[in-house]
């Protein structure tokens, strides 16, 4: 026998519970929703059919298609908050940024070789009780070389290749050829006892190779104080050399010549094969420096040294030439 329309009604409320609770998407809701709400769907043709009832059976039959309908309307729509709610949340999952992950992305960069070998140098010298002191990379003649003791036209003056620069009388504005102008600009500047360290930037038309680079770092110390000797400064290069490297460094100091220090001395530590390679030169500070410093000689006596900077950091990770540092190449950099 058919069935009647408020059991029709009935049968498709529980068809439309089952296949909602089965739905997982808010797009499967909707298309229920249009299967047994919409044009064309069962609830629609039996309220259609309800012309054909009995007027008087007509309102019991409409109550029961109406409350079949409005019981859909509200599954569908509960279903769909649940599922949307269910959406979004997993799309925030998708989207979310793991910052924790992104810090720990592989090294987006770090220090080249010989900034860190720098640094290193600041900071044992700055452990030794030295201050860190600077001075122009654009010097003048006077700075650069009459100060420390090289008069125009000196012969020593060709111990350094200079750049000049297109400034001022010709000859007389350069890029320094070493950090020592520093020394003279600290002792115009603060009054002994001084124990600075000088680390920057240096130019000369060298040609590149080994062991040269035309812009290279030295790090300049000075000290200046009363009753400073050259077994101070044996000491201090001994101390710093094997703070940097390790105890079982040797140096030593020959000696050598530079305007600006006497007695002079190269100072040269054993590499980790048992040769010996030059670090720099270093000396007990010129009395005619300190005359141009207006400081006595008399009462004031120091030593000085400037160390090459590349070539420690050459030294410190054995490698061959010192090109490499500015080589730019990722390969090479990315090792240290
Ligand atoms: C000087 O520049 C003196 N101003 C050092 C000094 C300071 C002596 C204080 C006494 C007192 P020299 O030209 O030798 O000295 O250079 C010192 C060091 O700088 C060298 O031993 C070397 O390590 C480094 N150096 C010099 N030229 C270059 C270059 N073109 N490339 C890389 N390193 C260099």
């Amino acid at each position: 026998m058919a069935q009647s329309i408020p059991e029709q009604a009935e049968a498709a409320l529980a068809e439309a519970e089952e296949r909602l609770s089965a739905a997982t998407t808010v797009d499967e809701v909707k298309a229920i929703d249009t299967e047994f709400l919409g044009r064309g769907s069962t609830l629609s043709g039996l309220k259609a059919g309800l012309r054909d009832v009995d007027p008087d059976d007509r309102p019991a039959v409409g109550k029961a298609v109406g409350e079949a309908r409005s019981r859909i309307e509200a599954l569908v729509t509960a279903r769909t908050e649940l599922l949307s709610a269910e959406e979004r949340r997993a799309m925030l999952e998708a989207e979310r940024l793991d910052l924790s992950e992104v810090l720990e992305l592989p090294a987006i960069g770090h220090h080249h070789p010989v900034s860190r070998t720098w640094r290193r140098l600041e900071d044992t010298f700055v452990g030794m009780g030295y201050t860190v002191a600077e001075g122009p990379e654009i010097e003048t003649d006077w700075y650069n070389f009459g100060a420390l003791n090289l008069p125009e036209a000196h012969p020593a003056r060709s111990m350094w290749d200079t750049f000049y620069l297109e400034a001022g009388e010709p000859g007389t504005v350069l890029l320094r050829t070493h950090t020592s102008p520093v020394q003279i600009r600290t002792l115009l500047a603060q009054e002994p006892p001084v124990y600075i360290i000088a680390p920057g930037r240096a130019f000369r038309v060298d040609t590149p190779d080994a062991s040269h680079l035309p812009v290279f770092h030295q790090i300049e110390g000075l000290v200046i104080d009363r009753g400073i000797t050259f077994a101070d400064l044996a000491g201090t290069v001994d101390t710093f050399v094997k703070a940097l490297f390790g105890d079982d460094r040797r140096t030593r100091l020959r000696p050598s010549y530079f305007p600006f220090t006497e007695p002079s001395a190269e100072f040269d530590i054993t590499t980790a094969d048992g040769s010996w390679i030059e670090l720099g030169g270093c000396g007990m500070v010129h009395p005619n420096v300190l005359t141009n410093c207006k400081l006595d000689p008399e009462e004031w006596s120091g030593f000085a040294f400037g160390f090459g900077i590349d070539r420690i950091a050459r030294e410190q990770h054995a490698i061959d030439d010192l090109r490499e540092f500015v080589a730019g190449d990722v390969r090479f950099l990315s090792q240290f």
